[in-house]
């Protein structure tokens, strides 16, 4: 059964990298405004990729939350065997935005083969990863002329700004997603050629938080000295939520969170992981930071934690301004892990911030997104032929690990859509995802097709 499919992927591998070049030129990225021509484009490309492996009922979903119009999701299915399971699989086809553009080597949009990757924005974070289901699903069609499972696609383009939309549309029309599993592929293997199954992602909120100091802005000759300025205000409150060891000061946050077992912790161990490795190649600071008392995936896994993205405002311009502005904005999100709660999280910064506002400022704090934590069960027949697939194709065991990172409607399909989720994928540590030069290893997106397809026909099998 798969070993046609599997030979007609070899045979086209070299047609699916010049179509996922195609897609990788179309720059989707969800938060600009700008380019929301583009996002709908991306979204027509995969519609039209979904057409032509063979799936039915293609159609592009329009999305609108309470704020905003929101950018299509992409539908598909195949249903037609019946008495076998339906996998729903899922990925995104937005991306995040390429600057700083003269960091990269290779411009974003214009995909470049370099030493056996593929570097675009998008490459491996999703769109790469993305089209490994699509390809995957055209392979098992055009060899076999069916699928060995029933089959639906949901393709989102708001993953990376916090997928209000799919979220939405879960929530209120969950029963078209209906579904015995799902397969998300949008993370990482934790080493090279090692077979990894993602388990556990962390939750987030994204906030602004505003200071707001004089009516306008200020020569700051005239006025230093007397006048409150909001950027000295917002870095006083920053240094107040999380001290020199990483723990979050905000009173109440990590209450109720649930460590990971015994079991988990012991098999961590026994991942390769080198820390001074890492320190130097992947983080490439001259120390690493966070509680000293968990260990770095302990730290990035299971331990929420606070960080910074950016302080709009004020004179940033070359160059030297006199300035007091008059307000000051940073944007600060806090990853969650399982036990928390995004709204509770929220409320408790929220009181804390405004119990340490500093004297003539007054500030504002408000969510953008959230997502909650996740950790799903490896206990069921959909993990276990994911891990056997992932390992047939590897020639090693799959190992376990969980992400740092979030994909928000991963929590919403396991308690939504009540259904076991298999997070199969296949980036690598130094992908650079929403960095520069992201790449996707070329050979991990030809073994994510055959892993997809093995999967497919083992929960397909009687
Ligand atoms: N694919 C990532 C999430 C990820 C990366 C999970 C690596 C596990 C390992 C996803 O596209 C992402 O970047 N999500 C955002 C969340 C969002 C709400 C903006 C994130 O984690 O910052
Ligand atoms: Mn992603
Ligand atoms: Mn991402």
């Amino acid at each position: 059964m798969s070993e046609a499919a599997i030979g007609f992927a070899k045979a086209n591998g070299g047609r699916f990298v010049e179509e996922l070049k195609a897609l990788l030129r179309i720059p989707s990225v969800s938060t600009a405004p700008e380019h929301v021509e583009d996002v709908r484009k991306a979204a027509e490309f995969v519609a039209d990729g979904l057409r032509a492996a063979g799936l039915e009922n293609v159609s592009l979903i329009e999305t609108t939350t309470v704020h905003r119009k929101g950018h299509p999701l992409v539908y598909g299915d195949w249903l037609h065997k019946a008495g076998k399971p339906t996998v729903l699989l899922y990925g995104h086809y937005d991306v995040q935005p390429a600057e700083p553009l003269e960091e990269w080597k290779s411009p974003p949009f214009e995909p470049t083969e370099r030493d056996g990757n593929i570097y675009a924005r998008g490459a491996v974070d999703d769109k790469g990863q993305m089209w490994m289901h699509v390809k995957a699903l055209e392979s098992l069609m055009k060899s076999d002329g069916g699928l060995p499972v029933n089959v639906r696609v949901i393709v989102e383009g708001e993953e990376e700004v916090g997928g209000e939309g799919i979220a939405a549309f879960v929530r209120e029309h969950g029963d078209q997603l209906k579904a015995d599993a799902a397969l998300v592929s949008d993370t990482e293997m934790f080493a090279p050629e090692l077979p990894t199954l993602c388990v556990g992602l962390r939750g987030m909120i994204y906030t602004e938080l505003e200071v707001k100091g004089a009516a306008t802005d200020l020569h700051s000759g005239m006025y230093g000295g007397a006048a409150p300025n909001p950027f000295v205000a917002l870095a006083q409150i920053i240094a107040k939520l999380k001290d020199e060891d990483g723990h979050v000061s905000i009173p109440g946050f990590y209450d109720g969170i649930e460590a990971p077992t015994a079991e988990e912790l012991a098999a961590w161990k026994t991942l390769p992981f080198d820390e001074e490795q890492y320190r130097r190649h992947e983080v490439g600071s001259t120390e690493l930071t966070g509680e000293p008392q968990y260990s770095v995936l302990e730290r990035t896994w299971s331990r929420p934690t606070m960080d910074v993205h950016g302080m709009p405002g004020g004179f940033i311009g070359a160059g030297a301004k006199t300035v007091i502005p008059a307000k000051a904005v940073a944007k600060i999100s806090f990853r969650l892990v399982p036990g928390m709660k995004p709204e509770a999280t929220f409320a408790k910064y929220k009181v804390f911030v405004e119990s340490i506002v500093p004297r003539g400022t007054q500030v504002s704090v408000r969510m953008i997104h959230s997502g909650e934590p996740i950790v799903v069960s490896t206990d069921n027949e959909y993990i276990r032929a994911a891990k056997a697939a992932m390992a047939e194709v590897f020639g090693k065991e799959t190992v376990f690990v969980r992400g740092g990172g979030s994909i928000p409607i991963v929590g919403d399909f396991v308690r939504e859509l009540g259904i076991p989720t298999v997070m199969m994928g296949f980036g690598l540590p130094d992908d650079n995802l929403h960095a520069p030069n992201e790449k996707f290893h070329l050979a991990n997106f030809h073994r994510g097709i055959e892993s997809i397809v093995r999967f497919l026909d083992g929960v397909g099998a009687p």
